[in-house]
Parts: C-alpha cells; sequence; structure tokens
C-alpha cells in the first residue's frame, strides 16, 4: 500500500482506493472530472481550533493568499478567524464571506490608492504599513474621508528562515517592510501624522518553515522594540507576528505544530501586554487539499520514463518555480511494482512538472493519481495558460459532498475579449 499516513488524518486507503473523509477519490473524478481538488473540511477547522487552543489570547487572521475558495473563507469565518489580506480583491473577499472588518489585518508592499481607499472605508482592524510613502498616503486619504486609521509597520528583522529563497520575506535584501534598525525613526514620523494612530508592530519572516527557531530570532527582535517604543509613550497594542509555519510535504518530514510554536515564543512573549496577531495560511489549509489527476499517456524517450497527465503548471506551479516536492500516489493502487518516472503535464514547457524521477507504483493510461499537499498555493496560483480552464474545486465534510467552484469552460475564459 502506498504511504499516506502522517498527511491528514482523513485521508486513507479504504477498499483499495484513496479516500478523504471516507469519500473514494477515484469516484468523485468519476463524477467531476479532473484535474480535481479536493479539500476536506474537518482538516481546515481542525488544523484552525489547534491555533485557538495554542494561543487562546491571540486573533488567527487565516492569509487567505493560500486559498481563496469562498467557501473556505466562510467555513474559518465561521469558526471565528479573522483575515490576512494582501489585495482589495482579498477584502472584498473576507468581507462578503462574513470576516468582520475588526478581523481584518491588510499587509502588502503595494497597494493602490483605490484598495486603502475601500480599506479605509472598511474600517479594518489594522494596516500593516510598508514604507514611508505608504503611511503618508494612508494619512492623506484617511484626512480626505474624514476617518481614523490604525496603522502597525511592518519590520524586517532580517532573520533567515532557511526556506526556498523566493519565499523568505524577512531578510534584509528582501522588498518587504522596513529595516528594523530604521524602524524608531519610521514609528516617530508615523505618530507625527495626525490621521493615523500607531497601534502595532508586524512582522512576517517567510513561508513553510519547519524549525521554530527562525520564529524566536525573529520575536525577540521584535519584542525589544516592542519594549522600547512603549518606554517612549507608544500605545502599542498589537503584535502580528506573521505566517509561515510549514507543513508536511514528503513522508519524512515532521512538521511543526501550533503548540510547538506557542511553546517557543512563551518565554520572549510573557511580559508583552499586547494582543498577539498570528496570519497562518499554508498550515491551515496545505494538508486539507488533495490534486487529482488522471494519466493521459505513458512513454518512455532518452531512457526516461513519462507519466503524463491532465494536470499541468498551470494547475499547481508549485514544482515548476520552487523545485517543490509534492507527495503522488496512485487513487486506486493494483500493488503493482514501482518505476522511476517524470510525472508530467500537458503545457508546452519543459519546466512543466509535478515530480522529476520519482518512485512510483507503475500506472498507465486512465488511471487516477492524487497530488498531495494541494490546499495551498495549488489553485490559488493556477492560471488559463495554454488556454485552460481552471480546475473543479470540491469540499468533503463528513459525507457530504459540494462542489464549490465548477470547473471553467472556454467561454468564460474568453469572456473578457467578447
Ligand atoms: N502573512 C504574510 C504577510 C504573508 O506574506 C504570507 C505568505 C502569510 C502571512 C502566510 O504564510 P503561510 O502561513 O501560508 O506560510 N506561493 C508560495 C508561498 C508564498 C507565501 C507568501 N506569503 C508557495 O507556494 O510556497
Amino acid at each position: 500500500m502506498q504511504e499516506v499516513s502522517g498527511f491528514n488524518p482523513y485521508l486513507r486507503y479504504e477498499g483499495g482506493e484513496l479516500t478523504l473523509e471516507g469519500v473514494p477519490l477515484g469516484e468523485l473524478a468519476e463524477r467531476f472530472g479532473t484535474p480535481l481538488f479536493v479539500y476536506s473540511a474537518s482538516f481546515i477547522r481542525e488544523r484552525f481550533s489547534q491555533y485557538r487552543e495554542a494561543f487562546p489570547d491571540a486573533l488567527v487572521c487565516y492569509a487567505l493568499k493560500a486559498n481563496f475558495n469562498p467557501s473556505i473563507v466562510r467555513l474559518l469565518s465561521q469558526e471565528g478567524a479573522g483575515a490576512d489580506i494582501v489585495s482589495g480583491g482579498e477584502l472584498y473577499l473576507a468581507l462578503g464571506a462574513g470576516v468582520p472588518p475588526e478581523r481584518i489585518v491588510y499587509a502588502g508592499v503595494g497597494k493602490t490608492e483605490r484598495e486603502l481607499k475601500n480599506a479605509i472605508v472598511a474600517d479594518i482592524l489594522m494596516f500593516n504599513a510598508e514604507s514611508r510613502q505608504e503611511l503618508e498616503v494612508l494619512n492623506e486619504l484617511a484626512g480626505r474621508l474624514k476617518k481614523r486609521v490604525r496603522v502597525a509597520i511592518r519590520v524586517n528583522p532580517d532573520v533567515d528562515p532557511k526556506t526556498h529563497p523566493y519565499i523568505a520575506t524577512g531578510m534584509q535584501k528582501s522588498k518587504f517592510g522596513i529595516d528594523i534598525k530604521e524602524a524608531r525613526k519610521e514609528y516617530e514620523y508615523a505618530r507625527s501624522l495626525p490621521n493615523l494612530d500607531v497601534v502595532g508592530i508586524h512582522c512576517h519572516i517567510g513561508s513553510q518553515i519547519l524549525d521554530t527557531s527562525p520564529y524566536e530570532e525573529a520575536v525577540e527582535k521584535v519584542v525589544e522594540l516592542y519594549e522600547s517604543l512603549t518606554r517612549d509613550g507608544f500605545d502599542i497594542r498589537y503584535l502580528d507576528i506573521g505566517g509561515g509555519l510549514g507543513i508536511k510535504y514528503k513522508p519524512e518530514d515532521r512538521e511543526p505544530t501550533p503548540f510547538e510554536l506557542a511553546e517557543a515564543l512563551e518565554p520572549y512573549l510573557s511580559g508583552v501586554d499586547a494582543k498577539l496577531i498570528l496570519e497562518p495560511g499554508r498550515s491551515i489549509v496545505g494538508n486539507a487539499g488533495v490534486l487529482i489527476t488522471q494519466v493521459q499517456f505513458v512513454k518512455e524517450k532518452g531512457g526516461k520514463r513519462f507519466i503524463i497527465t491532465d494536470a499541468g503548471m498551470n494547475d499547481l506551479i508549485r514544482p515548476s518555480i520552487y523545485n517543490a516536492y509534492h507527495h503522488i500516489v496512485p487513487v486506486r493502487p493494483k500493488g503493482k511494482e514501482k518505476v522511476v518516472a517524470d510525472i508530467v503535464g500537458p503545457i508546452c514547457e519543459t519546466g512543466d512538472f509535478l515530480a522529476l524521477d520519482r518512485e512510483i507504483e507503475d500506472v498507465g493510461r486512465g488511471d487516477y493519481l492524487a497530488v498531495l499537499s494541494a490546499g495551498a498555493y495549488a489553485f490559488a496560483m493556477s492560471s488559463h495558460y495554454n488556454m485552460r480552464p481552471r480546475a473543479c474545486e470540491v469540499i468533503v465534510d463528513g459525507g457530504d459532498v459540494s462542489v464549490v467552484r465548477w470547473r471553467e469552460d472556454y467561454d468564460y475564459i474568453l469572456a473578457p475579449a467578447e
């Protein structure tokens, strides 16, 4: 039997078929077609409640960018989650899914005037400002709208999160935030602006972090800043330490739990009299989801075996751009011998692959494969490249199966030109 244990307790083989919350995934593929994303609602609820239990006094703002399916955002909002947003679109989504404005925080280096205005009017909890110019523009817009605006400054603590360089955000050379060494000056500046209330410190050091020590390093620096600002009369009410907790992608990976993070940070946070905010994305939804794809062809070429699937880099781009590993297993294993193959998509690029030199049970035309850990940054980063409609998304919850996004058709893709 193929190894799927430890990714998601609701993902297991039953009666020779891979199931999620007891629902056979091959049957879902036959019913809704492939490529197909299937997410487990119970997993998402449990992950969120682990954060709540580990950090009982904190506000947990789900990072919508990980998976912006409105049903998932609504589910988390109903559980009491806030939202970490990075665009006007995500503001629209969060409000529409019922997230109260007082639970919304807004980061991003390039917010437009229109986006800022809409968030000011919505009266969100806090803007995580990333530059002096942003503070200036926020103040000006707030004045025009006759509003006061709560801000945090996103500080960049220059910590190496030991992750892929594209998703390390808290190092000095990245575009994010304000250098923590320059932060005092910017806090003074923000305080001098009449329409801003300077209420928080924000930092986010990166994503897919499998070890709690970079968090300890960052939080230690942030708490030092907090103490020095408080001594100078700043009323810092929120410490937002971002998201980034990593998940299991490989069978041998060990993912840190929210409890371990809480325990690691406790010594640094115990003297802090401000509300903690967390912004997890991947660790809530990542292993909730799988991508089901169907093998189209198998061929041997140049001494290599290629398993060609109907899911490509337009459906899941992580292997292509981060060289990311996603575990792949047959949905209906037949107990055949293992082969080593490149599992590739149909897109016209050599970089279009789901896995390279992967050992997997021999599969053939028509078989279904499940790509694991596909709940985060998978559909969310999908595209129409090669004029391919984006996939269907389904949520399973106990015995219930709901389509939460229908597969697109060609006319939908062409609509902007009509
Ligand atoms: N807060 C901020 C300000 C962020 O920039 C991010 C992610 C998060 C929270 C959530 O991080 P998480 O808990 O999901 O790690 N596309 C990449 C990941 C990019 C993450 C960007 N920022 C990937 O597929 O690995």
